[in-house]
């Protein structure tokens, strides 16, 4: 036996299956969400693989290692198939999604021209968007009226969206800009609270947060690609428990803070020291624009920041990773486009107090890493809550920079524990062991 009970002993959660069609709805049709939508379309045509998508090519084991039992994970559980996903979105920049696709210059022609058909369908929502939250970005596909009014009519569209498609279900994954930082303040710390601010068209409520809470009104799981606050409140949260809606957040964990939680874990597990870490970046697509404006940089800093503190503990290992340095740069360097260069220069320290270094030298592309990760958080937000899951999804947490979780708790960053809670959470809704690689049974 693996635990205390057997797979027998246990029940399935009753998960409502994932019948007719699911609607994929994205604020923001830039980099990242064409890419994710070219990518679902050349695979349901054939023309591509799923790779970097767990809910597509992950397996999972179940039982005993002798049991041989290692299904694909959409085998195991009852995701949405690909057949069965349609997408919208809504942006201040009308392009349609094949126009969105070419500026952002991510996918090459032998790619986007085979599905050009479908990608010119999607044209976006009328955006709520303020350039006071996005600097960097004029558009004129915008919404007018009051913050409530805004948010009105983006239930509004939620519904039609769904009534035009025939889908059962709605998510929306947040693929826009990274707005300027925001603090939680009174405004967003009941829903009463909340609600007064948007009426009252209150700056502590920035668009982000008209999205989630449109979304949650109307049932739909959310989940938060980029740094800003969003649904991180008190407010949203409560909201969000009360109707049985799944959320999840911060921040796409793609690049240099995937490699971070990596590397950083590794060296804590041999108990090796670190001096700093300065990390620097070179990106030149429109993500690296606005990120040039400092205060959306502020909120990636803060958000690419505290990875490497949550996961080494200074307060608990002092001789080891008190008060290293860490610094992150971002610039912006236009002839690089969506293909990021970045360097990492890590200061260790070994036996006896001796310095090493480690670099890493990444040449990423940022939405081609991004784009599996939207399919993911789609698919897994949906089934989480046809599974009853609501609020807080903290076995996403592999998916992001800065795990959303319950107030008080530290959020969890190594990659690997990660990637244990979010198979053991698979494996617990669907009535199966936990896997704790004790493995002494083998051994009896
Ligand atoms: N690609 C990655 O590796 C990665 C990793 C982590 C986070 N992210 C985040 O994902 C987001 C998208 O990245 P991208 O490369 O696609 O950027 P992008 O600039 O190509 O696309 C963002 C789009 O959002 C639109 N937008 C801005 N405010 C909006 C609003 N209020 N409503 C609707 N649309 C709005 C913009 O007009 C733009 O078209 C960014 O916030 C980025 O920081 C990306």
């Amino acid at each position: 036996m693996t635990g205390s009970s057997t797979a027998q002993d246990r029940q399935a959660s009753p998960i409502a299956p994932a019948t007719g069609k699911l609607g994929i709805l994205t604020p923001g049709l830039g980099a990242v969400a064409t890419t994710f939508i070219a990518g679902v379309e050349s695979v349901r045509r054939g023309l591509s693989k799923p790779i970097g998508s767990l809910t597509q090519m992950a397996t999972i084991r179940l039982g005993k290692r002798t049991d041989n039992r290692s299904p694909l994970i959409k085998d195991f559980v009852p995701l949405a198939n690909l057949d069965d996903l349609v997408f919208g979105a809504w942006d201040p920049i009308p392009d349609d999604a094949y126009t969105a696709a070419k500026k952002a210059g991510v996918l090459e022609d032998r790619d986007l021209e085979p599905i050009k058909d479908f990608l010119s369908t999607i044209k976006p929502m009328k955006a709520a968007f303020e350039n006071k939250y996005v600097t960097r970005i004029n558009g004129t596909n915008v919404k007018t009226g009051s913050k409530r009014e805004q948010a009105e009519a983006l239930r509004q569209d939620i519904r039609d969206f769904k009534a035009q498609n025939g889908c059962d279900r709605v998510v929306l994954v947040w693929c826009a800009s990274t707005e300027i930082y925001i603090k939680a303040g009174p405004q967003h710390a009941t829903i009463e609270a909340f609600e007064q601010a948007m009426d009252a068209s209150d700056e502590a409520i920035a668009p982000s947060m008209l999205y989630a809470w449109a979304a949650i009104m109307e049932g739909c799981a959310f989940a938060n690609g980029a740094p800003n606050l969003t649904t991180d409140v008190p407010a949203l949260l409560e909201l969000a428990n009360q109707k049985g809606v799944a959320l999840s957040g911060k921040d796409f964990k793609t690049g240099q803070t995937w490699m971070k939680t990596i590397i950083a874990p590794g060296m804590k597990a041999r108990m090796l020291g670190l001096a700093g870490w300065y990390s620097t970046n070179i990106l030149g697509n429109r993500d690296g624009e606005v990120l040039d404006d400092p205060a959306s940089f502020k909120t990636k800093e803060e958000s690419k920041l505290s990875v490497l503190h949550t996961i080494l503990q200074p307060e608990k290992y002092p001789d080891l990773y008190e008060g290293f340095s860490h610094v992150v740069r971002i610039n912006y360097y236009p002839p690089r486009g969506d293909n990021k260069e970045g360097w990492d220069n890590i200061d260790i320290v070994g036996w006896m107090g001796y310095p090493m270094q480690i670099k890493v030298n990444f040449l990423c592309r940022d939405s081609i890493l991004a784009a599996p990760l939207v399919l993911d958080l789609a698919l897994f937000s949906d089934f989480a809550q046809r599974a009853g899951m609501k609020g807080i999804q903290e076995w996403l947490s592999f998916y992001y920079k800065s795990p959303m979780t319950a107030a008080g708790l530290q959020p969890e960053h190594d990659l690997f524990i990660q990637q244990t809670k979010l198979k053991n959470t698979l494996r617990h809704l669907m009535g199966e062991d936990q896997i704790t690689h004790l493995g002494l049974e083998y051994y009896a």
